[in-house]
């Protein structure tokens, strides 16, 4: 890893650290030279673990996934996996990339929901959208989007998307739990989470916790398996599966994570539960406006009384 400035947890600066990284990336894929390769100083991202062997970007896609976005955004994937191999694509989806970066995989979206679905790329770095852009027009895609912004802080309205990929981003993040909540937010009823990332083990030793090389280069700022499945579990999702791949350090391993927001009815006992609590309590909220405002979408049909999901509507 390159210039191994130590960090103090505390996030402050890491957020520029990643954005300054990922933008020498994308300038080295413009020039022609790979974002891992360099001819004259250090590559601005290492794709290889510490025996040389590659472990980030386009050799994790197999052919059916490549054969879905044009060669030269595959080859610029900075990925640990493919979050599209197990996000169970329709036509029609409206599918959300955190942190797209080049585009690879918000491609291969966009080709797997057409005619009438739709793909957007969110990423904070100018020049990963500039190649992004470039990519989709050289794949003539024309029902994809790309968002600047940041993943802590989406700019989607809530429930407007069916699926959020990502892929190796969200360990880069200084704010796990709220890229999480920001997810969960912009998911409809229903919608499905499907992100590759790196889970740190739980032993993950201290140096290389410390060191900004290694949390931009996608390995000091993973969360162990313990750690995520309760960030996404904190942020209302269910369903948490969290299946481990490939090493890419001695002390992290990729994952595929993926977990669904309850469906309507659930989301609407949910919200009876915590705004009416009791019975007694329902039986307080038993008339037209009070009623609605105190069961949500779990309104009783017209005449009775309380919350109707889950069987606690009186009389
Ligand atoms: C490791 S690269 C992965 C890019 C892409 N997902 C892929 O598989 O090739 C990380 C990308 O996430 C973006 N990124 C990192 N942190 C971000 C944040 N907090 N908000 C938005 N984008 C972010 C970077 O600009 C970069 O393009």
């Amino acid at each position: 890893m390159n210039g191994s400035t130590n960090i103090d947890g505390s996030g402050g600066d890491v957020r520029e650290a990643v954005r300054e990284r990922y933008a020498a990336a994308a300038r080295a894929t413009a020039s022609g030279a790979g974002a891992g390769e360099s001819c004259c100083g250090p590559a601005p991202v290492v794709l290889d673990d510490a025996a040389g062997t590659q472990v980030f970007g386009d050799v994790l896609y197999g052919a059916r996934e490549a054969g879905d976005a044009p060669g030269a955004a595959v080859a610029a994937s900075l990925g640990c996996g493919v979050p599209t191999a197990v996000a169970e694509l329709r036509p029609g989806d409206v599918v959300l990339d955190l942190g797209s970066g080049a585009g690879a995989d918000v491609l291969i979206s966009a080709r797997r929901v057409a005619p009438t679905g739709r793909a957007i790329g969110l990423d904070m770095t100018d020049e990963m959208l500039d190649l992004a852009r470039a990519n989709a027009t050289a794949a003539g895609a024309t029902n994809v989007e790309w968002l600047k912004g940041h993943i802590e802080d989406i700019p989607l309205p809530d429930a407007s998307v069916d699926v959020v990929i990502s892929n190796c981003v969200i360990n880069l993040s200084g704010d796990k739990d709220r890229v999480l909540r920001e997810a969960a937010r912009v998911l409809r009823p229903g919608g499905r989470f499907a992100v590759s990332d790196v889970i740190a083990d739980p032993d993950m030793d201290a140096a290389t916790r410390a060191d900004m090389a290694q949390w931009t280069g996608c390995i000091a700022g993973a969360l162990t398996r313990e750690q995520f499945e309760r960030s996404l579990v904190g942020a209302g999702l269910v369903d948490v599966e969290l299946v481990e791949g490939h090493r890419v350090h001695e002390h992290a391993a990729s994952a595929i994570v993926r977990a669904t927001k309850p469906p309507a009815r659930a989301v609407g006992l949910a919200e009876a539960t915590s705004a009416c609590g009791s019975d007694a309590a329902q039986a307080s909220c038993c008339e037209g406006e009070t009623e609605s405002s105190c069961c949500g979408t779990a309104t009783a049909a017209a005449g009775s009384c309380g919350c109707s999901a889950g069987g606690r509507q009186q009389g």
